[in-house]
């Protein structure tokens, strides 16, 4: 019989979609399982224990729908309960299974590209507090220095559909400069939403700033990782599909997750 496991992407809400997009984009022929937690979404102002909660329940759901591996696309998540959640929480109750974040792929990509050693990050309140990036750069190498911006607003703007407006560009000038300032030859959009407006970011901080985005880290990172785990990637199904379920209402995050997925979506309604 052929492998039936699925790969589980997770977000707060539809930001995540932008990954998944580039993910199948990458490598189509694998089976993906998509949650998006939108009816709990924002998760960057929430504590640091509800978005641990929030987030092993929906891992106990992708489990529960075949999934044998489970990336979390969401900054936030990925930078404050999966290192618990790798570390506890799988053990104890799913120890054949794994779940991978987005932080690390991130920070890779960021610390191979800088050439001056100077690094910007824009992403959420919470994941700017959690020191993620910090973190996985100075494993890396610690003489990069890290330059910081929470970016509470730009999510709101995103999701009301500002994509390349003169207030979406007001906002984030105010965010950027004082990173421009600082003269960051690099920037990480630590934050899934981000990636739908790379190209007004990346007008806003001029070609001389590199932008890593999870869309560029993150299928490198998957396919590197199921070249080094055979053992999981031959649990993996080649059926080429892809479920969504949200927790919100489906005609919102459909319209609103079909801009972020690139293609129109259907979706289904679970409680966690
Ligand atoms: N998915 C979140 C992240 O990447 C952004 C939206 C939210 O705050 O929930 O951090």
């Amino acid at each position: 019989m052929s492998a039936q496991g699925k790969i589980g992407v997770f977000d707060s809400g539809f930001g995540g979609l932008h990954t998944l997009r580039h993910l199948v984009g990458a490598l189509p022929t694998y089976a993906y399982v998509y949650l998006g937690d939108s009816a709990r979404a924002p998760y960057g102002p929430r504590t640091t224990d509800e978005v641990y909660v929030f987030s092993t329940q929906s891992v106990d759901f992708l489990l529960a729908c075949g999934c044998e591996l489970i990336i979390f696309a969401c900054n936030t998540a990925s930078s404050v309960a999966l290192r618990k959640i790798q570390q506890e929480y799988l053990p104890t109750k799913y120890a054949d299974k794994r779940v991978l974040g987005v932080s690390v792929p991130l920070a890779e990509a960021a610390a191979t590209v800088t050439r001056n050693k100077r690094i910007g990050v824009i992403a959420t309140e919470g994941t700017v507090r959690s020191g993620v990036f910090e973190r996985e750069i100075h494993k890396l190498d610690p003489s990069i220095k890290i330059f910081q911006q929470a970016a509470p607003h730009l999510v709101t703007l995103i999701e009301a559909g500002e994509h390349d407006s003169e207030q979406l560009r007001e906002t984030l000038v105010k965010y950027l400069q004082p990173l421009i300032d600082a003269s960051i030859d690099t920037l990480i959009l630590g934050c899934t939403h981000f990636g739908l407006i790379i190209d007004t970011i990346k007008s806003v901080v001029g070609p001389q700033i590199t932008v890593v985005s999870e869309s560029y880290a993150e299928p490198r990172a998957l396919a590197a990782y199921l070249t080094r785990h055979p053992e999981i990637d031959e649990r993996l199904s080649h059926d080429g599909k892809t479920n969504f379920y949200t927790t919100d209402t489906t005609d919102k995050f459909d319209r609103l997750g079909s801009i972020f997925f690139g293609r129109a979506i259907v979706s289904e309604k679970i409680s966690l």
